[in-house]
């Protein structure tokens, strides 16, 4: 254990991952516990979260499993009461929770737009929300938002809706920074490029349609970005850590780009 975060109790949502491999939220959980946070771990899929909280258990850290649907105020209750439960405090907060729909206005009917706004946005109100009063009663608190390079235009694919919902977190984040400054409590996003995780294997196949070669489709998002790779869910997981640490005590209301260039060839 190097540290980084020992003693703090972190929130992660979307601790699971959408498939076999690392996804963002998979790869923070175990990268806090290895840096000596006690993890609670929360996703829609109780299985991916077990899975996540039994790799940390395997390394000898500390964590809790809690299945929720970030999107739902009694599941987002229960996720901080477990976190007072278990812990007693709640020092980080990751929103990473998130779904890549691709679509704008032209293409998505209402229900798919209100479903990524839901999930996407929502579910971060919701969270800060009910946590927000435990970290203004303890005066101190980290939270950490998983956005997207889609904010600063268009990434390569048609990501309206996703876009959208991204623009709108990292507004409010810069908001509640400020709101909540003099109360010892920060507030950053992570804004990651085109990385390689199990829910971009799931979009890539929409996109590109599904010749059954994924490595095939990989090699074409690959060619995307600057560095010639995209990059992975450790790439989302480091950057996260040093917003969430006390490395990052005076950096507030701000964005971390973590895509290898590739939003400096939007212009
Ligand atoms: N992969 C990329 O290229 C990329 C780029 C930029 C941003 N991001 C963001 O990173 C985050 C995680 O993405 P990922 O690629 O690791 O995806 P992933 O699908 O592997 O992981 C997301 C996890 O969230 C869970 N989840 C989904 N809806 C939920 C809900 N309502 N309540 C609780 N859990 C829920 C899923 O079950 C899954 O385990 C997302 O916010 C995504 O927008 C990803």
């Amino acid at each position: 254990m190097a540290g980084r975060l020992q003693n703090k109790v972190a929130i992660v949502t979307g601790s699971g991952s959408s498939g076999p491999g690392w996804g963002n939220g998979k790869a923070i959980s175990l990268l806090f516990a290895r840096e000596g946070a006690k993890v609670v771990g929360a996703d829609i899929d109780g299985a991916a979260a077990a899975l996540t909280q039994q790799m940390i258990a395997d390394e000898g850290g500390y964590s809790i499993a809690v299945t929720a649907d970030v999107t739902r105020t009694s599941d987002v209750r229960s996720l901080v009461q477990a976190a007072l439960d278990a812990y007693g405090r709640i020092d980080i907060l990751v929103n990473n929770v998130g779904i890549a729909v691709v679509g704008g206005p032209a293409e998505l009917d209402e229900g798919t737009w209100d479903r990524v706004i839901e999930v996407n946005l929502k579910s971060a109100y919701l969270t800060c929300h009910h946590v927000l009063p435990v970290m203004i009663s303890q005066r101190a608190g980290a939270i950490v938002n998983n956005a997207s390079v889609a904010v600063h235009g268009w990434a390569g694919v048609n990501y309206g809706a996703y876009a959208a919902s991204k623009g709108a977190m990292v507004a409010m984040t810069r908001t509640l920074a400020i709101r909540h400054a003099a109360e010892g409590i920060r507030a950053n996003c992570v804004l990651p490029g085109l990385m390689n995780t199990p829910l971009v294997h799931a979009a890539l196949t929409r996109v590109y349609g599904n010749e059954g070669d994924i490595a095939n489709l990989i090699r074409t998002r690959d060619a995307q970005c600057p560095m010639g790779h995209m990059g992975d869910a450790w790439d989302t997981a480091y950057a996260t850590l040093f917003l969430a640490s006390d490395e990052a005590k005076y950096i507030t209301a701000t964005e971390l780009l973590v895509d290898g260039g590739l939003s400096a060839r939007f212009a």
